[in-house]
């Protein structure tokens, strides 16, 4: 795994919508939005599966995904791949399925997706834009 700068976690957490995209093994590509998003350490995200479909579909076969983080303002972008976990019980599901019910109890809430990221690549736009940089 792989740990977030300081400049990469303020643009996570200014980050209102996060496009996350996943693939069916057979390579068929999907991608929805998603804004319960939780950047928990340096090298961990969490989102809550409120109304996954095809999303969830594709990480019970292929459980790799890629989101990327932009901000307006500075134009600075990131683009973040890991792999993932989904949990329906524990006390780390029970953690965000609580903070999001507390929020509204119609959210379903049904899993959590844990996120280990693997690699983080330039996105911005410009000499440098698809390297690599962790
Ligand atoms: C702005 C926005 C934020 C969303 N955030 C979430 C979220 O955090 N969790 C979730 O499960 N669905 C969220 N959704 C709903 C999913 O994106 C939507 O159900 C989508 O159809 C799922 O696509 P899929 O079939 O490819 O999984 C959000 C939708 C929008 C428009």
């Amino acid at each position: 795994m792989v740990a977030l700068t300081e400049e990469m976690k303020d643009l996570f957490k200014r980050t209102k919508i996060f496009p996350m995209a996943t693939a069916s093994k057979d390579g068929v590509p999907n991608v929805a939005p998603m804004a319960t998003v939780r950047l928990v350490d340096d090298e961990t995200i969490w989102i809550m599966d409120n109304y996954m479909v095809k999303t969830l579909a594709n990480l019970q076969e292929n459980p790799n995904t890629a989101l990327y983080f932009y901000d307006p303002d500075t134009k600075r972008c990131f683009q973040v791949k890991g792999r993932c976990e989904v949990k329906t019980s524990g006390r780390e599901y029970e953690q965000l399925r609580d903070e999001v019910k507390a929020k509204s109890d119609a959210y379903p809430a049904k899993s959590l997706v844990i996120i280990r990221v693997t690699g983080v690549f330039e996105c911005t736009p410009g000499k440098d834009a698809g390297k690599r940089v962790l």
